[in-house]
């Protein structure tokens, strides 16, 4: 027996190799090169930048979205706070998750999304996937029903001032939108996908070609 009680990570998730990570990172900021020279997005542009008097200025959502993760990309799992979160113990002690501690995936991204606080990637979780998702982490109150995984994403990046929390919290709002019928508006095809706006600055681009990445679960230490 330990003599001492086992230290937890930051949080566990799904690391990117370095190989993807740079695959991805390069999808998004084709993503955001994009919708920013787009004239729906201009039109709609008061939530990200000061009223643009020229129509064709591009608006540079790179410097926006200041915030960038260092290094390789991850999808979070459960945010452990070195064992002081809620659940924690429970989460790290899943046989699930230590059977996978370790293990390379397959991740699917199906979308990518941007929102005046964040831009990130959605993830689609497998049913091999998703016994590692925890319960608890689609709801934010008690109200909430959504399908389990709904809140899986990788962050890009977040605005000045924002924390990279909050990029799961926006995914949810698209997920509470779609679940109610709203499909958004249709802004055509762009790139990879297609482009929908859910107004409030909310735009979500459905990939026409799902991208795969090799990621490895484990836990960051910090
Ligand atoms: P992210 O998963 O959206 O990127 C370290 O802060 C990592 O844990 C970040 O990647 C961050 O967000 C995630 N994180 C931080 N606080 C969290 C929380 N309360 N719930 C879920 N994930 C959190």
């Amino acid at each position: 027996p330990s003599l001492e009680k086992e230290f937890l990570p930051m949080y566990f998730g799904w690391f990117l190799s370095k190989r993807s990570s740079e695959i991805l990172r390069k999808t998004g900021q084709a993503f955001l090169d994009e919708l920013g020279s787009l004239k729906n997005f201009k039109k709609e542009s008061k939530y990200f930048a000061p009223a643009i008097e020229d129509p064709k200025i591009k608006i540079d959502l790179t410097s926006y979205f200041v915030k960038r993760p260092p290094g390789v990309l991850h999808c979070t799992t459960k945010y452990t706070d070195f064992g002081k979160a809620a659940g924690a113990e429970e989460y790290a002690q899943q046989e699930a998750v230590k059977a996978a501690y370790g293990r390379g995936f397959t991740l699917s991204i199906s979308a990518l999304f941007v929102t005046p606080k964040t831009v990130g990637a959605r993830v689609e979780l497998s049913e091999q996937q998703l016994p590692l998702w925890p319960a608890d982490a689609d709801k934010v109150t008690p109200a909430d029903n959504l399908p389990k995984g709904s809140r899986a994403h990788v962050t890009l990046g977040c605005a000045s001032g924002v924390e990279a929390v909050q990029t799961g919290l926006d995914l949810l709002e698209f997920v509470k939108l779609e679940k109610a019928g709203n499909k958004g508006e249709d802004m055509g095809v762009l790139g990879g996908g297609k482009l929908q706006y859910f107004n409030n600055g909310m735009w979500m681009l459905v990939l026409s070609k799902k991208v795969d990445v090799r990621a490895i679960f484990s836990g960051y230490y910090g």
